[in-house]
């Protein structure tokens, strides 16, 4: 959370937001499809990994993340989980895929 790693593998995503008049319409499935299909044509990412607080958990396994554990990052009192999102990382594999 603290340091930009140049060339690393794995890319964090740090908020998903949804202004709360437009919720539950499908636009953060959406948006966050959208966002992870474009890095999967980004060469030499391999995961994306976000941490969020529990009751989100089955939003982001629905778009196909997995959940490995306690995050690290803690604000205050808030304790978060620790989401991944496989990339594959083999972009230059996809053709014709529109990337
Ligand atoms: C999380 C967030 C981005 C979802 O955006 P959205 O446009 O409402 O999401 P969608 O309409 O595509 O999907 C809604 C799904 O998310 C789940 N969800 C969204 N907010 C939820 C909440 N506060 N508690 C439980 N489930 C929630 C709903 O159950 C729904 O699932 P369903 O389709 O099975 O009914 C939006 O609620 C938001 O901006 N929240 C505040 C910021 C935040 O907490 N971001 C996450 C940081 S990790």
């Amino acid at each position: 959370m603290s340091a930009h790693v140049p060339g690393s593998a794995a890319v964090h995503v740090h908020v998903l937001s949804v202004h709360r008049h437009c919720r539950q319409q499908g636009k953060g499935s959406i948006l966050l499809w959208r966002y992870l299909q474009y890095l999967r044509c980004l060469p030499g990412l391999r995961r994306a990994l976000l941490p969020c607080e529990p009751f989100l958990v089955p939003f982001y396994r629905k778009a196909g993340f997995a959940q490995l554990g306690p995050s690290a990052v803690a604000v205050g009192t808030l304790r978060f989980l620790e989401m991944e999102y496989q990339l594959g990382g083999a972009a230059y594999a996809r053709r014709n895929s529109g990337c």
